[in-house]
């Protein structure tokens, strides 16, 4: 968005606001000297090297480097924009960013202004939800379990039955029948009297990321049809770009590093209340590429927790594709045929729940079994391994691919190389297809009607297998699978000259650790990182970050397999050559 606020503005949000009281919602500090101390959130550290120095109003990591004041803090500890953190800091400051700004800033005003009269209605709807009026609407979701609490702090409200009251209690709060009318809370037919677009419905306010209401969901009371009436899509509230409890839930989302994605309003209420913090849904839209990216700012893994019909199953296959394909690892939890995560918990212990979370399947165990139940036989195999593909070749990552090529090889028992050319042949087909080389969802690959034979050992994207041995050798603490790489990939030179001194580094811990010295590879890295440079740093961080590599595993035999192939292709290279007249 488009927002340029006047200086003064931005330092007084700064002013106001206290850079300590807002670091601490995310970081344990200790009060040390004149300045703060904690663990850094911004990289893995065991002791602390995180300061936040109050009088300056700043913070500092002497471990990464990463400082700055409380806007970038926001920005980074939340992967917020700027506009989106200034925005959020302004909120409890009660600072009205609209009356700053100036014309060109028009619709960013009518924004505002839009969700003014959201938060006035919203406001309304629950003062009604709490009143006598309202206690239909309370019977019916404590019955289903739901109790005030949770009601209370997803802003629940009552849109009680009628027109002419809305638009009075709208008129006496300063939201004008026009607003009222734009923001779609009023509609009119014709020269007609305005109507209330939401009548005799439970609501649930929809925040977006910098907890502005920016629509609506209302549910009749029991049966009745629509059952879900949402505000008309607008350039304001686009159900596809907002995911539904992310507000309230992103701070858990970036702290457990994973969300867990519903279908529905109540059984986010419903996940929130058996404790799972970091809970988004969608607004009943099937996942889209926009909300997979909105995640994937906040967290690396979804987990998707859909209807345990054919109908969730589905679902879930195209989500899937839909994380892959923005770089976000999904992970499918099944529930039981019938239910969906709000009947799964009435009744049941949260901890019910977690064992369905932690019996998640990763994409491909998860396809090959939904194909096995269904079809069963070759054929359903074969087609479940091309639909496998597709889906492996729209990650933007190379190396990731690379991960998955390898998966699906394994599960589906087809030779490496064959899915990996096949995969890398897709890939190529997706990239040209979008130009800019960002995967943006399905799409069809365009016809290979004959694929360019590849040199022999040229398909291996050889950086992106060192990148996953390097990413094993630093990430395993006993320190076997770095000394593993050493030995086997001596006197073999590395594809980048970032692999090469991550290499020298390596070999300067191995050095080390004959001399005594008892850390981990990747402390003894990261300790050394400060006299390299930014492309180097860049390099050891994405295989620090832990996208490369699981939590647990065969670190060692992860770099052999590596080794094992990377000679593979230097043999074929061989051969070729030899062949060559
Ligand atoms: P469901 O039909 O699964 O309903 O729709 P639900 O969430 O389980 O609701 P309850 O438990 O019956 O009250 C899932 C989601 O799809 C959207 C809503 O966001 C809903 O939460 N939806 C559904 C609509 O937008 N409109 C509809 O008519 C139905
Ligand atoms: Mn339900």
């Amino acid at each position: 968005m488009a927002l340029s606020l006047p200086r003064d503005v931005v330092a007084r949000i700064k002013e106001e606001t206290d850079i300590v009281e807002v670091v601490r919602r995310y970081v344990t500090l200790n009060a040390g000297g004149s300045a703060f101390k904690g663990l850094c959130p911004f990289h893995r550290e065991k002791s602390a090297s995180f300061y936040v120095n109050p009088a300056r109003q700043i913070y500092k990591c002497f471990g990464c480097g990463e400082g700055g004041d409380v806007i970038s803090f926001l920005m980074k500890a939340e992967s917020l924009s700027f506009p989106e953190a200034v925005e959020t800091l302004a909120r409890p400051l009660d600072i009205d960013l609209a009356k700053y700004l100036g014309e060109e800033e028009e619709t960013e005003g009518e924004r505002l202004a839009h969700h003014r009269a959201n938060e006035t209605a919203a406001r309304l709807w629950q003062e009604t939800f709490w009143s006598e009026r309202g206690e239909p609407a309370r019977r019916y979701l404590r019955d289903r379990g739901f109790q005030d609490e949770i009601l209370r702090r997803f802003d629940v409200g009552w849109a009680p039955a009628g027109s002419a009251w809305l638009e009075e209690a709208l008129r006496r709060e300063g939201v004008a029948p026009d607003l009222a009318l734009s923001a779609s809370l009023l509609m009119r037919r014709g020269q007609e009297p305005p109507f209330a677009y939401f009548r005799s419905r439970v609501m649930f306010p929809v925040r977006n990321v910098a907890q502005r209401i920016a629509g609506f969901g209302g549910r009749v009371l029991g049966q009745g049809e629509p059952k879900y009436l949402n505000s008309p899509e607008s350039a304001f509230f686009s159900k596809g770009k907002l995911l539904y409890g992310y507000a309230a839930s992103r701070i858990a989302v970036a702290r457990l590093k994973t969300a867990i994605l519903v279908e529905g309003y109540l059984d986010l209420l419903a996940l929130a209340q058996a404790g799972f913090a970091n809970g988004v849904a969608t607004c009943g839209t099937a996942f889209t590429p926009e909300q997979a990216r909105l995640l994937r700012r906040g967290c690396p893994t979804v987990f998707l927790l859909f209807d345990g019909d054919r109908a969730g199953l589905k679902a879930a296959v195209r989500a899937c594709r839909t994380a892959v394909s923005q770089g976000l690892e999904p992970r499918v939890a099944r529930l039981p045929a019938g239910e969906d995560p709000d009947s799964f918990l009435r009744g049941r212990e949260p901890a019910a729940l977690a064992q369905v979370l932690a019996a998640a399947r990763g994409y491909l165990p998860f396809l090959l079994a939904v194909v096995a139940e269904r079809d069963g036989g070759r054929l359903g195999k074969e087609r479940a391994l091309k639909l496998a593909m597709g889906t492996i070749a729209s990650a933007p990552d190379p190396i990731r691919r690379a991960y998955l090529a390898q998966e699906a090889s394994e599960l589906f028992g087809i030779a490496l190389g064959i899915v990996e050319r096949e995969v890398e042949r897709l890939a190529e087909g997706l990239q040209r297809g979008s130009g800019a080389g960002e995967a943006t969802g399905p799409r069809q690959a365009p016809p290979a009607a004959a694929p360019p034979t590849p040199a022999p050992g040229a398909w291996l994207d050889r950086a992106a297998v060192e990148a996953v041995m390097l990413g094993h050798a630093l990430r395993d603490d006993s320190g076997r699978a770095t000394a593993l790489f050493l030995q086997l990939r001596e006197g073999k030179p590395l594809s980048s000259p970032e692999a090469e001194a991550l290499r020298e580094e390596l070999w300067r811990w191995q050095a080390a650790r004959a001399g005594g010295d008892e850390s981990s590879p990747g402390r003894f890295v990261q300790d050394g990182w400060h006299a390299r440079d930014g492309a180097y740093r860049a390099y050891v961080a994405r295989l620090l970050t832990g996208e490369l590599v699981p939590e647990r595993g065969d670190f060692a035999r992860a770099v052999a397999d590596g080794h094992a192939r990377l000679e593979q292709a230097d043999e074929m290279e061989r051969r070729r050559s030899a062949a060559a007249p």
